[in-house]
Parts: structure tokens; sequence; C-alpha cells
């Protein structure tokens, strides 16, 4: 396999030895427990989820992966403690909001067992998702968010049956609630109180950090707190400090300097006699989405094993230098931890070329300025690339204006654009010989990239690129061993101009063309989205009723086999339906009055009527995206 191929895509700086090409051109996912076996082929899979009725778009979740990175947390805080004579343990939680979906958090809790690792509910529903899993014992329970007096009454019961539950107070009048049920209940809760910290982080999440953020108390009120717990006789209960750092923070100074303040926080709660033994610092633990290691919106400038040991060295420097012993440490990284694990493999369901390599002359009686177009590639040289550009652009323009004075037909301007399209490939071609091409001419020729629909919705699958221009990786599943001479934006079957993609995660930085192969005919051509395990799977909207996509979980099996371990179906036509008020039997019901209309009208046959209530019926309990024919009926 050419290491360029692997360099165009990034592969070997984003995809952290997960995912490696074959030696056919297939990418394939490396089993962590064998690195150096041949990996597992993507379209391979896709071929025997396809037998199996399972098609494209699919995400997969491996379950290798996300117990590599959870493994990977906790291993690494476990050096850093024991580096650093760190005296207390690291007991990570994993924040439900981030993945909520159970084969993910069952499988969280599974492999964090060992660590003790342990929740965050972030909402009621969250909690009690949490209280049905069986944590470990001396695993964490944190409860964030809003809560009402039913939620606060489970996280204070639920601590009767062994669940390591705390209440992390958010505001002020959440105090009085908690204090009033915990008299009410005569127990004692397990509380936290939330800081805000004045130091605000950069990256995209900047609003959830500093002193405007939405969540925690302000310092004084903080200092409030302490006394109304200490007037309740329940000081004694405020265990934990939680001081969420913000999301994806991408710089490594951000992070050292607010765990700093957090400690300073903490150092003084303890002072004013507060018996605090948890520090939590919450989420930031960033993700490498474009492998650049440095500090930007999708890039991070340091590792892991970085994270960690800032972190510890940070808390241990603060504790002893204010005599304190050292807090129980909790971080509630998500991103992190699921990111890697899940990845959605779509097919290409057509090309829009955006050059023309066969060339085409002008016919005897058509406008000049078509000869005169297609003369450009005479003069075409290195040196006159941009003069080429520019006299096709014009004649273009010209020819086009033409068309609607009504001075030349529509076959003569059908024509005119391909030779444009024939020049512009002539010119595309000159530019990729050449070493330095002048950068107005990439610009100009990155208006004529070429587009490929993919079959999937980015409202649905990935709505963190649509909102907030979160890059993910994305790469094709086969043909790796070819160069790709197509460059191209990636747009999704939704009828929205929004649903494209046109920034791209490459070897050199962030580009605006995908690499892509050229379609072959009759060929199922497959792309593969990386990294999306963290919060796209139940941001995503129903926008034209595209549903959830179909999900299967996928693991190696003791042989390094790669094995088909859960599915989930996506959404059928009727379910979303349904989601918006539908009742898909009354819409059969009453379509089939409508066509019953026609037969009588005599505008439709019987058999015509059947086979359309057949095709309605199928359509109604089938896949919401996509199907080939093939596939259409199961
Ligand atoms: C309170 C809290 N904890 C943890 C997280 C997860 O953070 P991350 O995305 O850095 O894993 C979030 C997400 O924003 C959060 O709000």
């Amino acid at each position: 396999m050419p290491d360029h191929i692997i360099r165009t895509y990034g592969l070997d700086r984003w995809s952290k030895g997960m995912f490696a090409p074959l030696e056919n051109g297939d990418l394939g996912l490396v089993n962590p427990a064998w690195p150096d076996a041949p990996p597992a082929s993507l379209p391979a899979l896709l071929h025997a989820l396809d037998a199996r009725g399972i098609h494209s778009p699919v995400l997969v979740r491996v379950g290798a992966f996300l117990k590599r990175e959870l493994e990977r947390l906790n291993n690494s805080f476990a050096r850093a403690i024991a580096v650093n004579e760190y005296n207390a343990p690291y007991r990570g939680v994993f924040p439900i909001k981030v993945n909520q979906q159970a084969e993910v958090i069952d499988r969280i809790v599974e492999y964090g067992r060992p660590f003790r690792f342990g929740l965050e509910a972030g909402s009621k529903p969250e909690l009690i998702l949490a209280l049905s899993r069986d944590l470990p014992k001396d695993a964490l329970l944190i409860c964030n968010g809003i809560k009402d007096a039913e939620f606060i009454r489970l996280g204070i019961l639920a601590r009767k049956t062994r669940i390591n539950c705390v209440l992390v107070i958010e505001s002020p009048g959440e105090a009085d609630t908690v204090i009033a049920e915990a008299k009410r209940l005569g127990e004692k809760p397990a509380l936290g109180v939330r800081i805000k910290l004045t130091r605000r982080v950069t990256g995209n999440w900047a609003d959830s950090s500093g002193d405007r953020s939405t969540f925690g108390l302000t310092t004084k009120e903080v200092v409030d707190l302490v006394e109304k717990l200490r007037a309740a006789d329940m000081l004694d209960c405020l265990v934990l400090q939680h001081a969420h750092l913000g999301s994806q923070v991408p710089n490594m100074r951000d992070i050292r300097q607010a765990v700093d303040e957090a400690c300073r926080f903490y150092t003084e709660l303890r002072r004013l006699g507060a018996p605090l033994t948890y520090l939590d610092l919450g989420g930031g633990l960033g993700v490498d989405y474009t492998g650049e290691a440095r500090a930007s919106e999708n890039s991070i400038n340091y590792t892991m094993d970085e994270y960690c040991a800032n972190v510890v060295e940070t808390v241990k420097y603060s504790m002893d230098e204010a005599e304190q012993p050292h807090p129980i440490l909790i971080t509630e990284s998500g991103r992190a931890i699921v990111a890697y694990s899940s990845m959605l493999l779509s097919d290409i369901l057509e090309a829009s070329y955006f050059d023309r390599a066969a060339p085409i002359a002008p016919e005897e009686d058509d406008h000049h300025m078509l000869s005169d177009m297609a003369a450009i590639v005479e003069y075409l040289s290195p040196r006159r690339l941009q003069e080429s550009l520019n006299d096709a652009e014009y004649y273009r323009e010209e020819l086009r204006a033409l068309f609607r004075r009504g001075v030349i037909d529509i076959e003569q301007v059908a024509r005119a654009e391909q030779i444009f399209l024939h020049v512009v490939h002539r010119i595309k071609d000159m530019v990729a010989q050449i070493e330095d091409p002048p950068q107005e001419v990439l610009e100009e020729l990155s208006a004529h990239r070429d587009i490929y629909r993919a079959n999937f919705s980015l409202f649905q699958s990935l709505p963190d690129v649509w909102a907030i221009d979160q890059l993910v990786p994305i790469a094709p599943l086969q043909r790796l061993n070819e160069i790709p001479q197509r460059r191209a934006v990636l747009s999704d079957i939704t009828c929205d101009s929004d649903g494209k993609i046109d920034h791209f995660v490459l070897g050199e930085g962030v580009g605006n063309a995908l690499p892509i192969h050229e379609l072959q005919e009759g060929e199922r051509y497959f792309i593969g989205i990386f990294l999306v395990g963290a919060y796209q799977e139940t941001l995503g909207d129903l926008h034209n009723l595209f549903g959830d996509t179909n999900v299967v979980t996928v693991d190696f099996n003791e042989d390094g086999v790669l094995e088909l371990q859960h599915e989930v179906e996506g959404d059928t036509v009727a379910e979303v339906m349904a989601y918006v008020e539908y009742e898909p039997k009354q819409c059969l019901d009453a379509f089939k009055r409508i066509v019953e209309r026609g037969v009588r009208d005599g505008t439709l046959n019987p058999s015509q009527r059947r086979m359309l209530m057949q095709t309605y019926r199928d359509a109604l309990g089938g896949y919401t995206y996509y199907e080939h024919e093939e596939h259409a009926n199961g």
C-alpha cells in the first residue's frame, strides 16, 4: 500500500492505529489485541451485512475500540497517580448524554467494572436509566442537571441500595429542595456543589466555561451554600466539588489553569469546614479529529497521557501546597471514550463530475465563441493557467447570456457547457502535474469540485457537522491501492442545500475537497465517516423524515475474527410518520380510497391498483433511506 494514500486521508495522523488499509485496497479495522494481524475489511463487513438484509447507511460500533479507549483513560490516570505518588485513586464516570444508547452504556459499565468506573446523569431520564444498570461497588453515580423533588428523592433513597449516588447542587434553589427532601426522608445524602470557574477555555464550547456559563454557583452562592448546609446540620454531606472545564478543550494550558482554579475552590471549601473528598473536573478531554495535534477547534495539542499527567500533577501540587489530603479524582470524559468506536458507513449513489475528459467539437453553424472556447486547450500551458481559466469562464458567461436573449438555442448552449467542462478538465490535469500551482487558480478550481451524493442524512447522523462545523475524518472504504483522481464535496440525500460536507480532514490539514475515485459501472462504492461515537446519535433530527439508520455492534472474537454481536434496525417509514403524528394505518386506508377513485374513474386498472397498493405498503414498512431495488422489499 503506497504511503501517500495513507497520508492523503491523514490516516496516519487521526486513526491512532485503529484503521488501516489492506493489500487489496480495502480499509479495515485493526484488532487492538492483535495489531499485526491483517485488518478486518470494512467493505467485506458491509457485504456480509447486506446479505443479512442490513443495508447501508449503517452505523457500526466496534466493542474493542470502546474498550481500548476506556482502558487507556483509566490506565493513563493510574500511571500518572503512581509516577506522582498521588495518594488517592481515579474514579471516572461516563456522561450518559454523550451516548445514551443501551449497547454503549452497558459495555461501558462492563468494560469499566475493573476500574470501578461510574456514570454521570444530567437529567431525570438519564438517572432513571443509570439506576437500572448494576454499577460496581464504589463506582460513582454523579447526578448533575436541574433536579426536581422526585429526582432528588431517587438520588437520596438509591444510596440505601449501595448505589454511590452523589447529588450535585447546581443552583441555590436546588439546595433548598435537597435540604427539605433530606429532612422529610430523615436521610443524609451525599452532596456535591458545582462551582463556576472564572477562567474561560478556548474552543467550540467556550461558553460552557467561565462565570457567564449557565450552570453552577457563583463564588458568593458557594459560600452561602456552605452556611446553609451548616445551618441545616448537613455540611458533612458535602463531599464533592464539581467544575466542568468545557468540552473538546483544545489547549492543555487552559486545562491546567482551570484545574488549578478548581483546586483553589476545593482547598478553600475544606478550610470552611466542608469535608470534600472528591474533585470532579467534568469533561474537556478532547479528541484529535484532524490529527494535527494543535490547539484548534477540531484538534488538541496534548495526548490522553499528557492530560492525565497534567491533571494529577496540578492537583497534587495545589493540595500539597495547601496541606490538604489528595482528593479522589473524577473526570466526566465522554467524547474521548466513545468517539472512535462508532463510524457511519454509507454508499455513494451518484456523482456529478464538473469536468469532462472527452473533447467535444462545436458544430458547423455554432456561434464562433464555441470554437474560441474549444481552442483554449491549444494555448493552455503552466504559465497561462489563470488566463485559460479566465477565458473559459468568460466564453461560458457570454454564451449563457446569448441563450437567455434567444440568440443561440438549447443544443448549442448544452455543447458550450460540455466544451467548458473539457477545458476545466485539461486545466485540472495540468495543475495536478505541476509542482507549485498558483493559489488563485486552485481556489477558482475549487468551484468546480465534483459532487458525490451519499446515502445518509447529515441532520440525522452528523448533526454537529451541520450545526457547528465539526470536522470528522472521511475516507473511501475500497480502492485505496489506486490514486483517487477526483476531488469532491459530499452531498446527502435530504433536499436541503445545507445537507453537504465541504471540509475534509486530509493529510496536509483541512481541505475543501475529498480525494475520491471515479465511480465504475455497476460498482457499490462506500465511504466511511469516522469518529462519530460522541453526541451524534441522539442529537440528530428527522429532517425530510430520514430516520435512525441501521446500527450494528461488531467485535473481534477469540480467534480475531470480526463478528456481528448486536443489531438494531433503523426506523421504517411508518415509524417516522408516527413520530410526526400520522397514523400509518389511517394513511394506508386514506390512500386506498384515493386509489379506488382512480379505478372508478377508469384512470387505473385493477392490476395497476394492486401494484400501487403493494408498493405503498412495502414502502411504509421499509427503510427511510435510498434502497437499492434488489433490497427494496426486505
Ligand atoms: C457536565 C458535563 N460533564 C461532562 C461532559 C462531557 O464532556 P466531554 O465532551 O468533554 O467528554 C459534558 C458535556 O459537555 C458536561 O456538560
